[in-house]
């Protein structure tokens, strides 16, 4: 394993930091601690830990009491919260309201109430599931679960870096919410002190930037901002920032940490790619500048190393392009005994055809896969979906995204294709394709809400397209999973590190960089509601039909911002010979193990301790008895 492929080790220029923002030049000096011993800064040289064998929570020794609390709150001039978890208005008790939680019920998801909420994740099971709404809480309860206890609304970099030393000096768990989209509780945690970066949303445009070697239109960016808003800035400047595809994404704190696809994936590169500087609260509480120059470990780390590891960013400066169109062609088409074709999957386009013969139908989705090589060749990606419709019939819909063409010449670069879906008998079309729906604010933000999805991920490598055994082997495995029941999410992309361009060295998984398609595979079944027991077999049996997709694509990885929680050796998988090196810098930078999230750098030495045994954030996190270090 590599350990040195990063340019300095131990960078210890933090220099006099400079911001981005007002809001940034708002710090915490030595001098204002004061008698307040608690927010005083660590030293990560000589650290000193609050010693036990868990992050202390309500009730147990160390929590600190009520007077301190409002002693933090005071010295954060009021931005500290102590929310309950929305829905407690639909259960007995002070906060009971009907209205309210009819609200909930009918029509929150509509609206950005869940997005604007201070501890809501949008994958509830994380959580615990310890407080869902309903109109008949008989038999049920709500308790705050795998919820915050105390939230800092950050505005300043001040509330960051005292919510920070607060956290570190009293041995109390520490999470960083942004907009909670994290699939698997990163942005939750039990007893902890959460740093809530949502209203992080500054924006400037600089259409003539220089750092290093470039030179060139780039903007700063507020670590709150949402895929949305940036749309609408791209709109107000006319240029392209990259941005995630659900609107609601933060595109500056999980997203660009844990690496990041894009529409844009095979014609900017990932998220990752984009920064050039980043303002970021280290876990000893200093704010520090990280870039090709100054604390260049971190820089490294903190474009693809994981989310929530290395500190808190505040805001980037990103790399900004001339405006682009995305130009979007679909396709779908159902196959088996079917009379026609099979109704829309919620938020796809339709299926426009039917053919009888299955075979033909699984002949035309390995054509189309195969074809996705020419998309991400020409700078495309596409967003398909194989679903399991039941009695033996199958549904495939596909958009094929492509950045910086005529619609004639999208037209003309996708013919040969559907030459070769009509020979095999599928009747689809080859409309002319218009102006992506999917780049653009077009929902403002608004319509996301909490759900539950478990699912696993792999990264596809290029290799695996270049040989027929593989290949056919590789789709062979796909077919199995979706026969079993499971829906499928390829996305093709080819976000090499050529086309992600300057800086580059970033810490990136690797098998992003030669993978030809990243996939969700999802689980079908409904976890609300099932014992531990049947959610623990629901997810072997899903094991059992990714591990098929594992076999098929040796050595790759997978994403870790999509990923399993019980990914099998996720270290290699999410990081590959990355992983070293970037638990080193780890090591360096939070020897308290301040930030720390489940299947992330540096996480093995501490569990959550659930009652049920689920890898949930509902319970105190502790050290794993006996535990040392990774090695391999
Ligand atoms: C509807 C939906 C659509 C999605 N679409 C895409 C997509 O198109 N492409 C893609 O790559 N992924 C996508 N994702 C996955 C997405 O990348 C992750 O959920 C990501 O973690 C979101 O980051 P966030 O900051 O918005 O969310 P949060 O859940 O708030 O944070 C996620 C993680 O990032 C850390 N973090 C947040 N802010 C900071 C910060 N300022 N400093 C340091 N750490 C921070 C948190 O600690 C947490 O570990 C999607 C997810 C959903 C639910
Ligand atoms: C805390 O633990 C560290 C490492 O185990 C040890 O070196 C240190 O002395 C302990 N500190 C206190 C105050 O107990
Ligand atoms: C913090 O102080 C503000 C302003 O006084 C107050 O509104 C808020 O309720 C306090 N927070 C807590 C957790 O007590
Ligand atoms: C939900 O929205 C509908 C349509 O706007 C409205 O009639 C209804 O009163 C709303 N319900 C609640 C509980 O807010
Ligand atoms: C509410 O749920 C309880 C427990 O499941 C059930 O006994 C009761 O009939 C339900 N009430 C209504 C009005 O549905
Ligand atoms: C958080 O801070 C923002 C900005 O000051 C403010 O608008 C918002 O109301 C605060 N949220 C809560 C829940 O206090
Ligand atoms: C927007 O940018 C594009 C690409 O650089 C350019 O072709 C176009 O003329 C610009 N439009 C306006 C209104 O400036
Ligand atoms: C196809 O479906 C029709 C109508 O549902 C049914 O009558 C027929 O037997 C089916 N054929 C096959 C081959 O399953
Ligand atoms: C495809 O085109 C043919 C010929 O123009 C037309 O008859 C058919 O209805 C079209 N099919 C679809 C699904 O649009
Ligand atoms: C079914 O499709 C396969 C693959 O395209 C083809 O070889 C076969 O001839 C088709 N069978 C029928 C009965 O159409
Ligand atoms: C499967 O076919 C049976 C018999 O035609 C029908 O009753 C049932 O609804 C079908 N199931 C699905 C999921 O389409
Ligand atoms: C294709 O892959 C198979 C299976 O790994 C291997 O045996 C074969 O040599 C490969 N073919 C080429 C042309 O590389
Ligand atoms: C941890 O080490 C202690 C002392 O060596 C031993 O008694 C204990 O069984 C170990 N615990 C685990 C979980 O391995």
């Amino acid at each position: 394993m590599r350990s040195t492929n990063f340019p300095t080790l131990f960078a210890l220029i933090t220099g006099a930091s400079c911001v981005n923002f007002p809001f940034e030049s708002t710090q915490l000096q030595d001098s204002d601690v004061g008698s307040f011993s608690a927010i005083a800064f660590g030293d990560k040289t000589t650290p000193t830990f609050a010693n036990s064998t868990c992050k202390t929570g309500p009730g147990n020794v160390g929590w600190p009491l009520d007077d301190e609390w409002s002693k933090l709150n005071s010295s954060l001039n009021g931005a500290l919260l102590k929310p309950a978890p929305p829905a407690i208005v639909c259960y007995p008790g002070p906060l009971q309201n009907t209205n309210q939680c009819n609200y909930l019920l009918q029509n929150a998801s509509s609206t950005r109430f869940y997005i604007n909420d201070p501890v809501t994740v949008l994958t509830d099971w994380p959580e615990g599931n310890t407080c869902l709404p309903t109109a008949n809480s008989t038999g049920s309860s709500c308790t705050q679960g795998g919820f915050p206890t105390y939230v800092v609304n950050a505005t300043t970099v001040r509330h960051i870096q005292i919510a920070v030393n607060f956290a570190r000096n009293k041995g109390i768990r520490l999470i960083i919410k942004n907009t909670g989209h994290d699939f698997v509780g990163r942005s939750a945690g039990a007893g902890s002190i959460s740093v809530w970066t949502h209203y992080l949303k500054s924006f400037e445009y600089l259409p003539d930037f220089t750092a290093g070697e470039y030179r060139g239109r780039a903007a700063r960016v507020g670590s709150g901002l949402e895929a949305w808003e940036l749309y609408n800035y791209m709109d107000i400047n006319n240029m392209t920032v990259v941005v995630p595809g659900g609107s609601t994404v933060g595109a500056y704190g999980g997203w660009t940490a844990g690496g990041g696809h894009t529409i844009l994936a095979s014609y900017h590169g990932l998220g990752a790619d984009q920064p050039l500087s980043i303002q970021v609260v280290t876990a000893d509480g200093r704010f520090v500048t990280a870039d090709m120059y100054q604390n260049t470990d971190l820089f490294y780390a903190l474009r693809g190393g994981g989310p929530g590891s290395y500190g808190i960013v505040t805001s980037m400066i990103v790399k900004a392009y001339p405006a682009v169109e995305v130009i979007q062609s679909v396709i779908g088409f159902s196959g088996g005994n079917l009379t026609k074709p099979a109704p829309p999957l919620p938020g796809q386009p339709g299926d426009t055809a039917n053919i009888q013969n299955l075979t033909g139908f699984w002949n035309g989705v390995y054509q189309f896969y195969l074809f996705g090589k020419t998309i991400v060749d020409n700078g495309g990606t596409t967003y398909n979906y194989i679903a399991p419709l039941g009695n033996n019939t199958y549904s495939f819909t596909t958009t094929i995204q492509l950045p910086g063409l005529t619609p004639q010449q999208a037209q003309a670069l996708l013919q040969p294709l559907f030459d070769t879906l009509n020979k095999i008998g599928i009747a689809v079309n080859n409309s002319e394709p218009i102006v992506s729906p999917a780049w653009g604010a077009a929902q403002q933000g608004e319509g996301d809400s909490p759900g539950e999805q478990r699912f696993a991920t792999r990264l596809f490598p290029r290799a695996n397209w270049e040989n027929t055994t593989t290949f056919l082997s590789t789709m062979g495995a796909i077919q199995s999973n979706v026969e079993a029941g499971y829906i499928f999410h390829g996305i093709h992309l080819k976000p090499t590190e050529a086309i992600g361009g300057y800086p580059g060295n970033t810490s990136v998984n690797p098998a992003f960089r030669t993978a030809i398609m990243h996939a969700d595979i999802f689980d079908y079944v409904s976890i609300t509601g099932l014992t531990p027991e049947q959610i623990t077999s629901t997810h072997t049996r899903l094991e059992t039909y990714v591990n098929l997709i594992r076999a098929a694509t040796p050595g790759s990885g997978a994403y870790v911002n999509e990923c399993d929680l019980q990914e099998p050796n996720f270290q290699q998988s999410f990081w590959g010979d990355k992983y070293a090196g970037l638990l080193k810098i780890k090591q360096q930078r939070d020897p308290w193990d301040l930030f720390w999230s489940p299947a992330t750098v540096g996480s093995e030495g501490w569990e959550v301790k659930t009652v049920t045994g689920l890898p949930t954030q509902n319970g105190p996190l502790c050290r794993v008895p006996n535990y040392t270090t990774y090695n391999g």
